[in-house]
């Protein structure tokens, strides 16, 4: 870029900005691990008013660390003044579970604010405004948005499986003792909770260039159809239990990861998990936001076409799309629509 001229800000909205992933990813993204390191950011933060004062706490604390690519902080409690105009909406805020609650306890709370957000996003922010759901039930709540912001393409509403996909890379790099970055195409398909099926089917490990199947290098088949499964499915609930509160820094660093793979592309050769509206691939019925294989170019997804589906993972990924139907409907319940 011989004439260096600087990109224009993206704008860039955290919903629950306040709260433990909002401080954790905030400085992710003002130092380009997001959207990479020549792309300038303006940041909208929105919370609700009682987090007022530690909100602007967060707006001094990214003032004051300088950072070259933030152009501009807003921090508000005024959700049209937050919306306005921006490019990507990261929504974490929401009624967030306590220990002893089931995903599905916080439900009721948080369909009622995504309803509220789903119209102020239809109204206010830019036109191609692409949405990650990170606060629980994450696919639902992502539902509810696209069913209350009929104009927002669909396409442009995810929800974060990301944060499950990074687990199960983790645990078989831990079990292979390989490098993270050597494992790749897991599959995290369903719901973001403990009905999930992390699938390492088509999962490989590659060294010096060459790839071998995760199946082929995991001698312990019980390991992979037991306790792998279990863990990564409750990873989030074994977090949750040792913090006394849900995951922040690895939830913030998976929704970078998302949301830069999603504008920057996804590696050749190699797919993430995304939550996306279901098209009917591999049978799962449209009308649910569903995890699913994709691979990413500037900006938009596709859903990974072609994968052989055994008998033992089509019936884990047929359980949470059940779960994410009796979700719709009991969101659905409490809307009184
Ligand atoms: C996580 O996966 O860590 C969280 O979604 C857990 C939760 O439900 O708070």
């Amino acid at each position: 870029n011989l004439l260096n001229i600087e990109k224009e800000p993206i704008r860039v909205l955290i919903t629950g900005a306040a709260g433990n992933i909002g401080y954790a990813i905030a400085p992710m993204i003002a130092r380009g691990y997001m959207l990479g390191p020549d792309q300038p950011m303006i940041l909208h933060l929105l919370d609700i008013e009682p987090a007022s004062t530690s909100l602007e706490a967060v707006k001094m604390e990214l003032q004051d660390s300088a950072f070259p690519l933030l152009k501009g902080v807003i921090a508000t409690t005024n959700v049209v003044e937050a919306c306005t105009d921006v490019n990507i909406a990261i929504l974490i805020g929401g009624f967030s579970r306590k220990v002893g609650m089931e995903r599905k306890d916080v439900m009721s709370k948080n369909v009622v604010i995504y309803k509220a957000q789903a119209s102020a996003l239809e109204n206010y922010a830019a036109e191609d405004c692409k949405i990650l759901v990170v606060a629980n039930p994450a696919n639902t709540n992502a539902l509810i948005l696209k069913e209350f912001a009929p104009s927002i393409p669909e396409e442009n509403i995810t929800c974060l499986t990301r944060l499950d996909h990074n687990r199960a890379l983790a645990q078989l790099a831990d079990k292979l003792s390989v490098p993270v970055t050597s494992v790749k195409n897991v599959i995290i398909w369903g719901n973001h909770s403990s009905t999930q099926y992390p699938d390492i089917n088509h999962a490989k490990v590659s060294t010096k260039s060459v790839d071998r199947p995760v199946k082929e290098l995991v001698t312990d088949h019980n390991w992979l159809t037991s306790e792998f499964i279990t863990e990564v499915q409750q990873r989030g609930a074994a977090v949750l239990r040792a913090r006394k509160q849900s995951s922040a820094l690895s939830a913030a660093s998976a929704a970078c990861d998302h949301i830069r793979d999603w504008f920057l592309g996804t590696p050749k050769g190699t797919w993430v998990s995304m939550g996306v509206c279901s098209d009917g691939s591999y049978g799962i019925p449209p009308g649910l936001v569903y995890s699913f294989p994709v691979i990413c170019d500037k900006g938009s997804w596709k859903i990974v076409q072609g994968l052989s589906v055994d008998e033992f993972s089509r019936e884990k990924m047929d359980d949470s799309a059940r779960e994410l139907a009796e979700e719709k409907a009991l969101a659905y319940s409490s809307l009184n629509v």
